[in-house]
Protein backbone atom coordinates (compact mmCIF):
# COMPACT_ATOMS: atom_id res chain seq x y z
CA UNK A 1 0.00 0.00 0.00
CA UNK A 2 1.39 3.63 -0.72
CA UNK A 3 0.85 6.06 2.19
CA UNK A 4 -2.86 7.43 0.25
CA UNK A 5 -3.98 3.98 0.07
CA UNK A 6 -2.80 3.49 4.17
CA UNK A 7 -4.14 6.83 4.87
CA UNK A 8 -7.85 6.15 3.53
CA UNK A 9 -7.69 3.01 4.92
CA UNK A 10 -6.51 4.25 8.36
CA UNK A 11 -8.62 7.05 8.42
CA UNK A 12 -11.60 4.02 8.72
CA UNK A 13 -9.61 2.45 11.60
CA UNK A 14 -9.52 5.04 13.99
CA UNK A 15 -11.04 8.37 15.23
CA UNK A 16 -10.85 11.68 13.75
CA UNK A 17 -8.70 13.14 16.57
CA UNK A 18 -6.06 10.19 16.13
CA UNK A 19 -6.36 10.48 12.94
CA UNK A 20 -5.57 14.50 12.79
CA UNK A 21 -2.89 13.61 15.46
CA UNK A 22 -1.22 10.34 13.20
CA UNK A 23 -0.69 12.95 10.76
CA UNK A 24 0.99 15.08 12.79
CA UNK A 25 3.32 12.34 13.73
CA UNK A 26 3.59 11.53 10.42
CA UNK A 27 4.71 15.25 9.01
CA UNK A 28 7.00 15.63 12.41
CA UNK A 29 8.70 12.46 11.88
CA UNK A 30 9.85 13.14 8.46
CA UNK A 31 10.98 16.65 9.52
CA UNK A 32 12.96 14.51 12.43
CA UNK A 33 14.26 11.79 9.68
CA UNK A 34 15.34 14.51 7.52
CA UNK A 35 17.78 16.21 10.34
CA UNK A 36 18.87 12.86 11.15
CA UNK A 37 19.53 11.17 8.00
CA UNK A 38 17.13 8.38 8.28
CA UNK A 39 14.66 7.05 5.57
CA UNK A 40 11.85 9.84 5.18
CA UNK A 41 9.30 6.91 3.53
CA UNK A 42 9.69 4.90 6.64
CA UNK A 43 9.35 7.42 9.01
CA UNK A 44 5.86 8.57 7.10
CA UNK A 45 4.84 5.02 7.16
CA UNK A 46 5.68 3.98 10.68
CA UNK A 47 4.57 7.62 12.11
CA UNK A 48 1.52 7.28 10.25
CA UNK A 49 0.34 3.97 11.39
CA UNK A 50 1.87 4.03 15.32
CA UNK A 51 -1.66 4.15 16.70
CA UNK A 52 -3.70 2.36 14.43
CA UNK A 53 -4.74 -0.26 17.16
CA UNK A 54 -5.45 2.11 19.59
CA UNK A 55 -9.15 2.13 19.26
CA UNK A 56 -9.43 -1.36 18.76
CA UNK A 57 -11.23 -2.52 22.04
CA UNK A 58 -9.22 -4.66 24.92
CA UNK A 59 -11.20 -7.99 23.83
CA UNK A 60 -9.90 -7.83 20.50
CA UNK A 61 -5.82 -6.65 21.78
CA UNK A 62 -6.02 -9.55 24.09
CA UNK A 63 -7.36 -12.30 21.47
CA UNK A 64 -4.76 -10.77 19.35
CA UNK A 65 -2.02 -11.04 21.68
CA UNK A 66 -2.88 -14.68 21.78
CA UNK A 67 -3.66 -15.15 18.35
CA UNK A 68 0.34 -13.94 17.69
CA UNK A 69 1.79 -15.02 20.85
CA UNK A 70 3.04 -11.56 22.27
CA UNK A 71 4.20 -11.64 25.54
CA UNK A 72 1.49 -9.64 28.14
CA UNK A 73 2.96 -8.60 31.92
CA UNK A 74 0.67 -8.03 34.89
CA UNK A 75 1.30 -4.27 34.29
CA UNK A 76 -0.18 -4.60 30.11
CA UNK A 77 -2.40 -7.23 31.72
CA UNK A 78 -4.09 -4.47 34.04
CA UNK A 79 -3.37 -1.53 31.64
CA UNK A 80 -4.63 -2.98 28.63
CA UNK A 81 -3.57 -0.14 26.62
CA UNK A 82 -0.42 0.00 26.61
CA UNK A 83 -0.24 -2.96 24.07
CA UNK A 84 -0.88 -0.62 21.18
CA UNK A 85 2.87 -0.32 20.57
CA UNK A 86 3.01 -4.53 19.40
CA UNK A 87 -0.64 -4.76 18.30
CA UNK A 88 -0.75 -1.86 16.05
CA UNK A 89 2.80 -3.65 14.53
CA UNK A 90 0.46 -6.72 14.05
CA UNK A 91 -2.50 -4.87 12.71
CA UNK A 92 0.09 -2.86 10.25
CA UNK A 93 1.57 -6.18 8.87
CA UNK A 94 -1.72 -8.05 8.60
CA UNK A 95 -4.27 -5.19 7.00
CA UNK A 96 -1.31 -2.26 5.79
CA UNK A 97 0.47 -4.85 4.30
CA UNK A 98 3.57 -3.11 5.96
CA UNK A 99 6.76 -5.77 6.21
CA UNK A 100 9.42 -3.35 6.85
CA UNK A 101 11.03 -4.34 10.09
CA UNK A 102 12.18 -0.80 10.70
CA UNK A 103 9.05 -0.10 10.29
CA UNK A 104 6.95 -2.30 12.58
CA UNK A 105 9.77 -1.84 15.32
CA UNK A 106 8.90 1.65 15.67
CA UNK A 107 5.29 1.44 15.41
CA UNK A 108 6.21 -2.35 18.24
CA UNK A 109 8.14 0.22 20.46
CA UNK A 110 6.77 3.72 20.62
CA UNK A 111 4.85 3.91 23.59
CA UNK A 112 7.43 2.13 26.11
CA UNK A 113 10.92 2.60 23.76
CA UNK A 114 13.56 -0.44 24.29
CA UNK A 115 17.12 -1.04 25.60
CA UNK A 116 18.79 -0.30 22.11
CA UNK A 117 16.38 1.48 20.29
CA UNK A 118 17.29 2.47 16.37
CA UNK A 119 17.15 5.95 15.60
CA UNK A 120 13.67 5.49 13.39
CA UNK A 121 12.11 3.91 16.51
CA UNK A 122 13.30 7.13 18.58
CA UNK A 123 11.93 9.43 15.97
CA UNK A 124 8.76 7.95 15.73
CA UNK A 125 8.62 8.12 19.50
CA UNK A 126 9.72 11.77 19.97
CA UNK A 127 7.61 12.76 17.13
CA UNK A 128 4.41 11.07 19.31
CA UNK A 129 5.47 13.49 22.02
CA UNK A 130 5.96 16.79 20.37
CA UNK A 131 3.77 17.00 17.28
CA UNK A 132 1.83 20.43 16.34
CA UNK A 133 -1.23 19.07 18.13
CA UNK A 134 0.61 18.63 21.52
CA UNK A 135 0.59 21.16 24.19
CA UNK A 136 2.25 21.23 27.64
CA UNK A 137 4.50 23.59 29.47
CA UNK A 138 8.28 23.63 28.20
CA UNK A 139 7.05 22.10 24.53
CA UNK A 140 8.81 24.29 22.64
CA UNK A 141 11.98 24.01 24.12
CA UNK A 142 11.75 19.94 23.73
CA UNK A 143 10.67 20.58 20.28
CA UNK A 144 14.05 22.60 20.19
CA UNK A 145 16.37 20.25 21.35
CA UNK A 146 14.39 17.25 19.67
CA UNK A 147 16.64 18.89 16.48
CA UNK A 148 19.67 19.01 18.42
CA UNK A 149 19.88 15.99 20.29
CA UNK A 150 17.48 12.95 20.26
CA UNK A 151 18.94 10.97 23.08
CA UNK A 152 18.43 13.94 25.27
CA UNK A 153 15.36 14.83 24.21
CA UNK A 154 14.25 10.69 24.59
CA UNK A 155 15.04 11.01 28.68
CA UNK A 156 13.12 14.56 28.56
CA UNK A 157 10.06 12.64 27.27
CA UNK A 158 10.48 9.64 29.16
CA UNK A 159 11.38 11.78 32.86
CA UNK A 160 7.29 13.95 31.72
CA UNK A 161 5.63 10.73 30.82
CA UNK A 162 6.92 8.92 34.31
CA UNK A 163 5.88 12.09 36.11
CA UNK A 164 2.32 12.26 34.54
CA UNK A 165 1.67 8.19 35.10
CA UNK A 166 2.90 9.17 38.66
CA UNK A 167 0.45 11.97 39.18
CA UNK A 168 -2.21 9.78 37.45
CA UNK A 169 -1.29 6.99 40.33
CA UNK A 170 -1.40 4.08 37.54
CA UNK A 171 1.56 2.05 37.29
CA UNK A 172 4.95 2.57 35.36
CA UNK A 173 5.66 -0.49 32.95
CA UNK A 174 9.41 -1.68 33.58
CA UNK A 175 10.06 -0.85 30.01
CA UNK A 176 10.15 2.72 30.27
CA UNK A 177 12.18 2.70 33.13
CA UNK A 178 14.91 0.32 31.09
CA UNK A 179 14.59 2.68 28.02
CA UNK A 180 15.41 5.56 29.72
CA UNK A 181 18.78 3.72 32.09
CA UNK A 182 20.40 2.35 29.39
CA UNK A 183 19.92 5.68 27.40
CA UNK A 184 21.32 7.65 30.44
CA UNK A 185 23.80 4.59 30.91
CA UNK A 186 25.25 5.34 27.38
CA UNK A 187 25.67 8.91 27.93
CA UNK A 188 28.05 8.61 31.63
CA UNK A 189 29.96 5.58 29.48
CA UNK A 190 30.66 8.73 26.53
FE1 LIG B 1 0.50 5.42 20.92
FE1 LIG C 1 0.30 8.59 19.34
Amino acid sequence: MNREEIKLKLKECISEKRYIHSLNVMDTAIELALRYGQDEEKAAIAGLLHDCAKDIGIDEIFTICEKHKLNVNEVEMLQPKLLHGPVGAVVAMEEFNVHDEDILNAIRYHTLGRENMTILEKIVFIADYIEPGRDFIGIEEVREIAFEDLDKTMIISIDNIISHIIAKGVLIHPIAIDTRNDIIKKRMRQ
